[in-house]
């Protein structure tokens, strides 16, 4: 079970981030942590991380080619991609949206999420151990 794991803006910059928010942790931290889950879960992971919208489609339309499952934390585009959104339409496979941060306890302009209704699943306000659950949903989803 192949699992593209994508992070977004500013998260390569995560251990520069708010600790309270988004849970003091570097994004090489944070992915050496997902290779270990998801190799204890049997998944297989491709951490990616981009600042970059255009960068990101493109990594999500190959993704279509190989991913049996996608994790997605799109930072601050979860907010306002409708680009990003149609191309996370294209999965046919289960979509877990994680965020760090409880956005649903922030400023109004987080509360909207334009990939929330495309989800199978969403983590929020987890930390780093979202990620971690996100894989367990894909693992108890995807068919071996
Ligand atoms: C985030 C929440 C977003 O609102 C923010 O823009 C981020 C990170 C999170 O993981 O909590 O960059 O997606």
């Amino acid at each position: 079970m192949r699992i593209l794991v994508l992070n977004g803006p500013n998260l390569d910059v995560l251990h520069l981030r708010d600790p309270t928010l988004y849970g003091g942790i570097s994004l090489h931290d944070l992915e050496s942590r997902i290779y270990a889950w998801a190799s204890e879960l049997g998944l297989s992971a491709r951490c990616e991380q981009t600042n970059h919208e255009g960068g990101a489609l493109d990594l999500l339309h190959e993704a279509l080619d190989w991913a049996d499952g996608l994790v997605i934390n799109p930072g601050a585009w979860t907010h306002y991609s409708y680009a990003l959104r149609d191309a996370v339409e294209l999965f046919k496979v289960p979509v877990v949206e994680v965020h760090l941060s409880d956005i649903d306890a922030r400023e109004d302009f987080r509360k909207h999420s334009v990939i929330a209704e495309l989800a199978t699943f969403r983590v929020t306000g987890k930390g780093p151990d979202g990620y971690r659950e996100a894989l367990e949903l894909l693992a108890a989803t995807v068919p071996a």
